[in-house]
């Protein structure tokens, strides 16, 4: 760190067709906050940049739905997203959005330079039209039936149902979003990014050079990196968003991921005429916070714009976070089912450290995590409360007992006070290291460990016994206590902001350097501290059940709304049944298949042998979470060879409308080999 001489720190604009929810906080925006309140601490020289990205088809679409402009949905949503952001303290230098006048002239200005260096190639290619709203269908416009899992209602870039990635032409029985009808091939010209002509230098710059990057950064980029890269489309047909500005680009803008990195640009020039240097001087660093599924954007397409343009610097980490899920099920704006940023700040008001608390001892650093109302309670309630609010409430309500308010002298030391004032520098050291390698869950339970050494301190000295009998040794505990407390209200203020502000008026502390964390005299002797207020309540059973009885009729809601089951198949005889031998069967080691996303090798014990299995549901199971778990295991298929690997058999799965899927097992524990008819 210390090669830099600035940082800048970008977080993904969140697209403003919707509201922001716990998954974008937890992922990107409290992260990148705590970052860079602890830079801000240490006094260097940084900048958050961030802003909503208003283009892009789903925000026409959705205009479109409820008969209002683009602008008028993007004015709605970045207003309504900038303020929960401002809320919940996340400390931007500068909000923008991509609307804005100075990011149309960037990205324009961009493109057209990488247009005259000669960095794009030029397509022509068959795309389908609507001829009834006379206009090109982006992907987006297109809905039909899956080709790989027949649902329907897939768009012409994704199946939803499935998640699988589909070009338009793949669908089966495509449909018009515009008009409704059947739409024709056309052809139109693209201008498109040749990322293969930068798969060497990706190669050697991140799988080389950036080995510290987090493991499922890396790994992801390596596995886009094996498949080998394609040039991609950076145009559109679409009138909404930045227009191509050259020569047969009437019609057609900028294809939104190609104009959404460049507002980080556009949000620094705003902010600053001296942007250039946080952009292309090589002693700054560039750090984007995004979510895992914009690090191919990040990490592969940004770069290799920049590159291409010539003058810019290449982010230094991309530290992306995996997804956070809530109650067990994927966070769905359109199927409401997420925890929206303004509703929180209405049910639980000036509680927004407890949410960025949680957030952050949960934070799906290295997997998907699960956001439950039940562990939000459980957090804020047995940790926050318990441990840090009573602490620091015994610490300051003593000192103001004993002492007037007043700082005592600290006197003689005992053996464990020493050790616990060694303690003091050694957990802020560890914070630092864990802050440094973005690791917050594990920064902020460090964190945590010294509301806790505090708390042990006094639970055993016992200064309120002691006081009668012996003032002189309350001092010296008291004193400490209060240091311990001084050093909270530092080293939380990049996690728990308001609560760090709020610690620090009672302590009456000003200075907010991080150089002082770790110091045993940070309050001085006879210094007079503030009456004790309160940092956080108890969160009562009542006030959970209602957020869990809203998620309850969300559900339910949904599922009457949901797609049909599918329907019956043929009859068949009893005969063609009892053909089927389904066991029951217990998952004895299981490891992911390489170079796949889908794929489990899985060993079963199925009481006739132990035998091997490849089964499609990697996607929601991580093999060490299901070891020992009883299975359904259908043991007479023939053997069928996948990715090189001799499956035996078929263990069974439930799947509900939205493709998840889940085990069909025993309700309690069955000797394997049972049968199942
Ligand atoms: O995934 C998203 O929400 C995108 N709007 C993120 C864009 S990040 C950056 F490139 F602007
Ligand atoms: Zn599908």
């Amino acid at each position: 760190m210390s090669n830099f001489k600035r940082t800048l720190v970008t977080t993904a604009l969140p697209y403003a067709n919707g509201p922001v929810h716990v998954g974008h906080l937890a992922g990107v925006y409290v992260p990148a906050d705590i970052y860079v309140r602890y830079l801000r601490m240490k006094g260097e020289d940084v900048l958050h940049i961030g802003g909503s990205d208003e283009h892009g088809v789903p925000i026409t679409l959705k205009a479109r739905k409820e008969g209002v402009t683009p602008q008028d949905i993007v004015d709605k949503y970045h207003n309504l997203i900038k303020d929960s952001f401002e809320k919940f303290g996340i400390s931007f230098d500068i909000y923008s959005r991509t609307t804005s006048e100075m990011h149309h002239k960037t990205a324009s200005e961009f493109f057209k330079k990488l247009y005259d260096k000669g960095a794009f190639m030029e397509k022509e290619t068959d795309q389908y039209y609507d001829e009834e709203a006379r206009q090109f269908l982006a992907d987006r416009y297109i809905t039909g039936t899956c080709p790989h899992c027949n649902s329907t209602g897939a768009y012409g870039d994704q199946c939803e149902s499935c998640g699988t990635s589909l070009n338009a032409t793949d669908l089966v029985n495509p449909k018009s979003m515009i008009s409704g009808s059947i739409p024709v091939m056309r052809k139109t010209k693209h201008w498109y990014l040749p990322l293969d002509q930068h798969q060497k230098f990706l190669e050697k710059w991140i799988l080389e050079e950036h080995k510290e990057w987090k493991p499922n950064v890396y790994g992801q980029c390596k596995s886009w990196l094996d498949l080998g890269l394609q040039p991609r489309a950076v145009s559109r047909d679409l009138d909404w968003g930045v227009p191509v500005p050259v020569e047969g680009g009437e019609g057609k803008v900028l294809y939104v991921w190609f104009d959404a990195p460049i507002g980080y640009i556009s949000a620094t020039r705003e902010l600053t005429p001296d942007w250039e240097k946080y952009w292309k001087d090589p002693e700054t660093r560039l750090i984007h916070f995004i979510g895992k599924d914009n690090i191919v954007f990040h990490c592969i397409v940004f770069p290799s714009m920049l590159k291409s343009e010539g003058s810019f610097n290449l982010p230094d980490n991309v530290p992306a976070n995996e997804f956070l899920n809530l109650e067990g099920d994927k966070i769905s704006t359109s199927r409401n089912w997420a925890v929206w940023l303004h509703e929180y700040l209405v049910d639980f008001k000036d509680k927004q450290d407890v949410l960025r608390y949680v957030l952050t001892a949960n934070a799906p650093e290295t997997k998907d995590n699960d956001f439950t109302w039940r562990d939000f309670q459980a957090r804020n309630n047995n940790e926050l409360v318990a441990i840090l609010g009573n602490f620091v409430n015994r610490a300051v309500v003593l000192t103001h007992k004993y002492y007037d308010g007043q700082v005592p002298l600290i006197g003689e030391t005992e053996p464990f006070d020493v050790e616990t004032l060694e303690e003091i520098p050694a957990l802020v050291n560890r914070i630092e290291k864990s802050l440094d390698a973005f690791k917050f869950r594990e920064a902020v339970r460090e964190a945590m460990n010294l509301a806790r050494l505090g708390n042990k301190y006094l639970a055993d000295t016992e200064p309120w016994k002691l006081q009668k009998t012996n003032p002189e040794r309350v001092k010296t505990i008291m004193n400490i206590a209060l240091q311990i407390t001084a050093n909270l209200a530092l080293v939380m203020e990049p996690f728990l902001p308001f609560t760090a502000r709020k610690m620090r008026d009672m302590l009456d502390m000003e200075d907010l350097s991080w150089d002082r964390c770790g110091k045993t005299e940070l309050l001085k002797p006879a210094h007079k501290i503030n009456e004790a207020k309160l940092l956080f309540d108890k969160i009562e059973d009542a006030q959970i059940q209602e957020q869990l009885d809203r998620l309850a009729k969300t559900k339910n809601s949904n599922e009457a709304e949901n797609k049909e089951a599918a329907p019956a198949k043929a009859d068949i005889s009893f005969d063609d049944f009892t053909k089927m031998d389904i066991r029951v069967g217990t998952i004895l080691e299981a490891e992911k298949v390489a170079k796949t996303k889908k794929l489990l090798k899985i060993k079963v014990d199925t009481g006739i042998d132990k035998r091997t299995v490849v089964s499609g549901i990697a996607e929601f199971f991580e093999p060490e979470d299901i070891i020992g778990r009883q299975v359904s295991i259908l043991v007479n298929l023939a053997v069928r060879k996948i990715k090189g690997i001799e499956s035996q058999g078929m263990i069974l799965m439930a799947e509900d409308a939205d493709g998840r899927l889940d085990f069909v097992a025993p309700g309690t524990r069955i000797k394997p080999g049972s049968e199942v008819r």
